[in-house]
C-alpha cells in the first residue's frame, strides 16, 4: 500500500508552504512605476517560483513533431516521454506524407520566404490558389489571408469598426477577437457564454439607443476552452434582424467536424450563409496562417489595405501555402473523412473514459475535451503529476479563462489510438482524485491510500 507522498513525488508541505500554488497571471497585469524592467519583476519572481517547485507546465519543449507520442523536455529541464493531449493537430496531418512532399517541393521552388506582405508583392500562385480553394470549402468566395489566425481575428475587427460601432462578444471569445474589439472601440458588450439569449438580448437594446452605427457579433463554431457550439442560425437571424453583422470563428472545427470538413457552419445548415468567417490553420491545417471569408467583394477589397495584420505583415510562405492547400484537399477527400471518423472516435473513448472514471468533461463530443477544475493549485498538482507520468495535455489558466476556473484541455488527433486516450483517462483521472485529496488533508501526506 503506498502513501500519498509516495505517489507525488513532489515535497507537498514544501510546495504548499512555497506559494507556488497561490496567484495568477491576472496578479501582474497592472504594472506602475517609471522603471519599465523593473516592473516586470515581480512576475519573474512568481514564476520563477513556480518553476523551482516544479508546477510550472508552460513552454515546455518538443523533440519531435506534434504526433500521439513524443518526449518533451519542460522548462525546469525535466523530460518526460509519453502520450500527447497537448497539440493542435486534429487530423494529424502535420506528420502527413502528402501534406510533408507539398511542402518541400514549394521550397524547392520559391525557397523558405515569400519576403513581402500580401499587396507588397508577397502573393505567389499558391497563396492565390489557396484563397480560391478555402473559399470554396467555406462557401464565401472571397478570401483574406493573414499571417496567423491571431491575426485574421484582430485584423478584420480592427478594419471594419470603428470607434461608434459595438462589438458583443461571446464571453469567451478568443482572445484575438476581444483584442480586435477593444482596439476598435470602448463600446464592447460581453455576453454569457453560449447564451443566445444573452447575445441577443444586447441588440434590440443597442438599436433602440443607437440607429445609425455598426454591430458587430462575435461567437465562435467550437470554443476553444469549453468544446461547445451556439446555435449559429438563431444568431445569424437575430443579426439580420437588427441589422448587425454575424462573425464566426472557425478556427476549431473546420476541417474536424461536418460534412465534407464544413465545421459548426456545415452541421448546424449555415454552409456559407453567414456574413463573415474568421479561420486559422493552425489546428486542422498543418501550418501557420489564418483567412476571413466573406460573399462580399467590397469587404475584401477593404480588408486588404485595412486589416492592419494583413496590411503590415509578411504573407504566409509558399511552403505553409503548399501544406495548407494539400491539407484542405485530404480535409475535403474520402481519405479526411475517415480521419475525422478515427478523431472522433478516439475522442469518445477519451471523454467516456474520463467520465466513467469520474472526471467531469465540458462541452460537446468533438476533439476539444476539456476537464473543468476550478482552483489553480487543483490544476497545477494535478499537471504535475501527469506529466510525471507521461500524459501531456495544457492546464489553461487566466488568462485564457477566468481565475478560479481553471481547465486541463486535452486535444485529440485521429493518429492517437483508443488505447492511448484509455491510458490518458486513467492517469488524469488518477491525477486529478489525487490532487484533491492533497489539497483537502495537506497534513496527511503520510496516509495510506
Ligand atoms: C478560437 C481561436 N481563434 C483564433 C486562434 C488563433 O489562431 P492561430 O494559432 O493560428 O494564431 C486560436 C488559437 O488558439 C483559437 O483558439
Amino acid at each position: 500500500m503506498s502513501t500519498l507522498a509516495d505517489q507525488f513525488s513532489h515535497d507537498l508541505s514544501t510546495l504548499l508552504r512555497s506559494g507556488a500554488l497561490e496567484g495568477s497571471f491576472a496578479d501582474f497585469v497592472q504594472l506602475s512605476g517609471k522603471n519599465l524592467e523593473a516592473r516586470t519583476r515581480r512576475y519573474d519572481e512568481w514564476r520563477s517560483n513556480r518553476l523551482k517547485h516544479g508546477v510550472w507546465p508552460f513552454s515546455t519543449e518538443l523533440q519531435s513533431g506534434p504526433g500521439p507520442e513524443v518526449t518533451v523536455i519542460d522548462e525546469a529541464g525535466k523530460q518526460r516521454t509519453g502520450v500527447n493531449f497537448a497539440s493542435q493537430d486534429y487530423l494529424g496531418l502535420a506528420a502527413h506524407a502528402g501534406v510533408r512532399a507539398a511542402a518541400i517541393e514549394a521550397i524547392n521552388q520559391y525557397g523558405t520566404h515569400i519576403a513581402g506582405a500580401p499587396v507588397l508583392q508577397g502573393n505567389s500562385s499558391l497563396s492565390l490558389r489557396l484563397q480560391k480553394a478555402l473559399g470554396e470549402m467555406v462557401g464565401l468566395e472571397h478570401v483574406v489571408l493573414f499571417p496567423t489566425g491571431w491575426a485574421a481575428g484582430y485584423g478584420v475587427i480592427a478594419a471594419l469598426v470603428r470607434d461608434a460601432d459595438h462589438v458583443v462578444l461571446d464571453q469567451y471569445a478568443h482572445n484575438c477577437c476581444v483584442q480586435g474589439a477593444m482596439a476598435a472601440t470602448r463600446k464592447v458588450h460581453r455576453a454569457r457564454h453560449l447564451s443566445t439569449n444573452g447575445l441577443v438580448r444586447h441588440l434590440p437594446r443597442i438599436r433602440a439607443g443607437d440607429a445609425k452605427n455598426a454591430i458587430l457579433v462575435v461567437t465562435e463554431g467550437i470554443f476553444s476552452m469549453d468544446g461547445d457550439s451556439p446555435d449559429l442560425a438563431a444568431l445569424q437571424s437575430a443579426c439580420r434582424e437588427y441589422e448587425a453583422t454575424l462573425l464566426v470563428d472557425v478556427a476549431h472545427d473546420l476541417g474536424a467536424v461536418g460534412p465534407d470538413g464544413t465545421g459548426s457552419l456545415g452541421l448546424q445548415g449555415l454552409h456559407g450563409k453567414v456574413d463573415l468567417v474568421v479561420g486559422s490553420f493552425s489546428k486542422v491545417f498543418a501550418s501557420n496562417g489564418g483567412f476571413v471569408s466573406t460573399s462580399s467583394t467590397a469587404i475584401r477589397e477593404y480588408l486588404r489595405p485595412y486589416a492592419p495584420s494583413h496590411t503590415f505583415s509578411n504573407a504566409i510562405s509558399p511552403p505553409q501555402s503548399a501544406a495548407v492547400l494539400m491539407a484542405l484537399e485530404i480535409v475535403r477527400s474520402v481519405e479526411g473523412e475517415a480521419l475525422r471518423q478515427k478523431l472522433h472516435g478516439v475522442a469518445q473513448v477519451l471523454r467516456e473514459a474520463l467520465t466513467a472514471a469520474g472526471v467531469v468533461c465540458l462541452g460537446k463530443p468533438g476533439p476539444i475535451v476539456p476537464v473543468l477544475l476550478g482552483r489553480e493549485a487543483l490544476g497545477r498538482i494535478m499537471a504535475a503529476l501527469c506529466f510525471d507520468r507521461g500524459v501531456f495535455a495544457n492546464l489553461v489558466e487566466y488568462p485564457a479563462v477566468s481565475v478560479g476556473a481553471c481547465r486541463f484541455r486535452m486535444q485529440v488527433m485521429a493518429t492517437h489510438t483508443p488505447a492511448q486516450a484509455q491510458f490518458a483517462a486513467e492517469v488524469t483521472a488518477w491525477a486529478y482524485q489525487l490532487a484533491k485529496k492533497l489539497l483537502a488533508h495537506p497534513t496527511s501526506a503520510g496516509t495510506a491510500v
